[in-house]
């Protein structure tokens, strides 16, 4: 069973959960009025039926607010599911912030998130049988099969790894192999150009050294299936770590809000909104 980290999904557990739900009941069937009205006929000896008629207009007042509060949960709230995918061993890390940062960016635009540390899953290399080509299943059984439902669930991903000698992690590398799976027998694929950022720390500070390697990275993730948006380059972690970059991290955040706030298709946010999105 994969690990997941963060997730927002358990809202059922959190107490809110059921204060919402008890009083969604109440609202919806005019129960709060005829309580609170009957406690407070009980409670209190009203002077005059304009003080009972002013209390009965506050109550229905109050609803009314909560309703409409109900409404715009239900019509603007969390319909929007960013997933992030972390490639590093670091669990804590420079990539794990950042992706982390872009998720919470979404999230307080009511996006739902969940997060996976792909070096605490059980994912192996791909073995080449090649029975997902027809089927776009993949046989193997191991934590890929939960990945595969979360990619396919996300509006949008978000993919970190660290530098690795000029490349991405080998955990990061073993996930991207398993992509195949969304590829059909024609190479075509069966992913509907899902939203994914890529995420890239390294240790150098040249932003550049390893420039031609993430366009490949993207090149090949659109190849998959994926509307690349945006890569985000955090250069020169070795100087400086990203938990001593508050600046960044709020950029990160910021890119997060804005993509989960964009009705934009990728090639329309990129041609509208890219000047909005921040270098890092
Ligand atoms: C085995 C290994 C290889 C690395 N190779 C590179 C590299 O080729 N270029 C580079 O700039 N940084 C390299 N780094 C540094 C990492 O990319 C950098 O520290 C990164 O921010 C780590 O991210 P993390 O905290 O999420 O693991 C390497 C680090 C390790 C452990």
């Amino acid at each position: 069973m994969a690990r997941k980290q963060n997730s927002s999904r358990d809202d059922r557990e959190k107490p809110n959960f059921w204060l919402f739900s008890i009083s969604f009941l109440f609202i919806r069937f005019n129960l709060l009025p005829f309580y609170f009205t009957r406690f407070l006929r009980e409670t209190y000896t009203f002077s005059s039926a304009r003080e009972i008629f002013l209390w009965r207009l506050n109550i229905y007042t109050f609803v009314i607010l909560l309703r409409f509060e109900f409404f715009k949960r239900s019509n603007g709230g969390s319909s929007i599911k960013i997933l992030g995918l972390v490639g590093s061993p670091s669990v804590n890390g420079n990539t794990a912030k950042l992706v982390n940062a872009i998720l919470d960016g979404a999230a307080e635009n009511g996006a739902e998130k969940v997060i996976y540390n792909l070096a605490s899953l059980n994912i192996k290399g791909c073995d080449a049988c090649f029975r997902c080509r027809e089927s776009g299943c993949c046989a193997i059984d191991d934590d890929m099969q939960e990945l595969y439902q979360e990619i396919q669930a996300a509006d949008t991903i978000v993919l970190g790894s660290p530098v690795y000698m000029w490349q991405m992690t080998a955990q990061t590398k073993l996930l991207i192999d398993r992509l195949t799976a969304f590829l059909k027998p024609d190479f075509s694929s069966r992913l509907d150009n899902k939203k994914l950022i890529l995420v890239f720390s390294q240790g150098s500070s040249d932003r550049d050294a390893f420039k031609p390697y993430f366009e490949y990275t993207a090149g090949l993730l659109y190849y998959l299936g994926f509307d690349v948006l945006e890569t985000v380059i955090v250069a020169g972690t070795d100087n400086l770590e990203v938990s001593f970059r508050p600046k960044l991290l709020e950029k990160a955040r910021e890119l997060g809000k804005l993509v989960s706030g964009s009705p934009l298709s990728g090639s329309e946010f990129r041609k509208e909104e890219s000047s909005l999105i921040p270098l890092l």
